[in-house]
């Protein structure tokens, strides 16, 4: 009973992170690229990063405990970086890139926001928009691959 409880709740934390992901690249990130003045662009994409951040931390931190405890539990440590583990070993790829974003995120934001930003926000805000949709790419291609691979899929 413990295992299927633990996928449970490493896969709601899974939803609520990269839910809020998928939101924030098609929802948020149109509406900031239609609005006209940049001061207001730039403070709108800080207020709804600087909420969201809070949720995905807490949710990143539950994805890897469940993630390592389950890694443990199935015994699939043995086939990480193997074909067999190709579902865990993207997880572990995606969860390691968010965890050095998050770590990095307040001087990520003062070096974005700094330079370019002054002269061209519709810029950054295109150039910050590609790179949600590549990590939004890169998590759904690792919740894809996990339940595939978790279900009796082989490559
Ligand atoms: C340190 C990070 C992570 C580790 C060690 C990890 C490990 C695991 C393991 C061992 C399982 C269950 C075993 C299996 O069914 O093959 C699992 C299930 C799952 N993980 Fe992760 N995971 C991590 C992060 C992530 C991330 C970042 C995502 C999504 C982007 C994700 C999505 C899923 C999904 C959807 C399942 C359910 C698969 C299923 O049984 O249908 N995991 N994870």
């Amino acid at each position: 009973m413990f295992l299927p409880l633990l996928i449970a709740i490493h896969v709601i934390a899974v939803v609520l992170w990269i839910g809020g992901v998928a939101f924030v690249t098609m929802v948020v990130f149109p509406m900031i690229m239609r609005m006209e003045n940049s001061l207001e662009k730039v403070l709108f994409f800080q207020g709804v990063e600087h909420t969201f951040a809070k949720i995905a931390k807490t949710s990143v931190a539950v994805v890897g405990v469940t993630g390592v405890l389950l890694l443990y539990i199935t015994g699939e440590w043995n086939v990480m970086f193997k074909t067999s583990g190709i579902g865990p070993t993207l997880m572990a790829i995606v969860w390691l890139f968010y965890v050095l974003v998050l770590m990095f995120e307040g001087r990520l934001f003062k070096a974005i926001f700094k330079g370019e930003a002054q002269q061209d926000t519709a810029k950054v805000f295109y150039r910050l928009s590609v790179f949600h949709w590549i990590i939004l790419g890169l998590s759904l291609l690792a919740v894809g691959v996990g339940v595939w691979a978790g279900h009796g899929g082989r490559f």
